[in-house]
Parts: structure tokens; C-alpha cells; sequence
């Protein structure tokens, strides 16, 4: 889990992320989920390329980590000043999110559909063989 400082004074807050510094990577791509059900579950997918910082800017959700080899472990986004960072090639599912959730999504590369591995067969097996 990443800490944002919040700048806050008597006008609110501001939290700044700059790629690099804040996060462990420069920011290529930005995009925000918004208006999922709470019984959706979005993701469900590992990249073999890109990572990613979630922060949940407005409301909450889960995600749900695994790592391929037995290991997973569930994150709560419940403010806007704490982000997760995901690194390449961890499947994650994004789950129970709140009527009000805006999840902002900072990844490391633009966009390309053929580095997401969306079957988590698939996933298991590349992990368990790259450390063999
Ligand atoms: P998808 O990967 O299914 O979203 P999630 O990870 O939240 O489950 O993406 C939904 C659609 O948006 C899909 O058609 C691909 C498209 N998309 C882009 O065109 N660019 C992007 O950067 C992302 C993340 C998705």
C-alpha cells in the first residue's frame, strides 16, 4: 500500500502522484472505473507488462491479489490519499465497490490487449514456469 501525503489546509485536500517519485514508475496511461454494481468484479486479469497504482479517488472497493504459486491477499480502497501499487504479472480482481467508488487507475504503459493474460489457467502455469 502506497501513503499520499494530502497537503491539506482550511481549503481541503490535494494529493499529488508524480510518476517515479510518488509511484515506482513513470505514468504512460490514466484511466477511472466508475458506476460498477457491488456484485460486479472487474479485472480478473494479470499484464505481463504493465504496473499499476489503484486509488479509489471517491468511495471504496476490494482487490484481490494473487500471485500464481498459493499466495493471495485482499486490499481494501477506502481513501483518496492511499493507493496500492500492482506489479507485473499478479492477477487481480476488483470487487465490492460502493455506489459513489471512482477508481482511478495509473498504469506504466499504454494500452495494448495482447499483454493481459485473462485466463487465470494460463496465468498460473507462466508464473510457475518462469520460477522453475
Ligand atoms: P477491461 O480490461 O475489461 O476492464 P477491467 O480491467 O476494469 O475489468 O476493459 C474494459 C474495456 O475497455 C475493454 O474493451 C478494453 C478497453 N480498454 C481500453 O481500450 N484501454 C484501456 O486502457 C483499458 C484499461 C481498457
Amino acid at each position: 500500500m502506497l501513503e499520499f501525503s494530502q497537503n491539506g489546509d482550511e481549503r481541503g485536500h490535494l494529493v499529488v502522484v508524480e510518476g517515479n517519485k510518488d509511484i515506482p514508475f513513470d505514468i504512460a496511461r490514466i484511466f477511472y472505473i466508475y458506476g460498477s454494481d457491488p456484485d460486479v468484479v472487474r479485472g480478473q486479469h494479470a499484464n505481463r507488462r504493465t504496473q499499476f497504482v489503484l486509488i479509489n479517488v471517491a468511495g471504496s472497493c476490494k482487490v484481490k491479489v494473487l500471485d500464481g504459486k498459493g499466495n493471495e491477499a485482499v486490499f481494501v480502497l477506502n481513501r483518496p490519499h492511499t493507493g496500492i501499487y500492482l506489479p507485473t504479472m499478479v492477477w487481480k480482481d476488483m470487487y465490492d465497490f460502493s455506489e459513489d467508488s471512482v477508481l482511478l487507475c495509473l498504469a506504466s504503459e499504454h494500452y495494448d490487449a495482447t499483454e493481459y493474460v485473462r485466463n487465470y489457467d494460463e496465468f498460473v502455469k507462466m508464473v510457475n514456469e518462469e520460477s522453475e
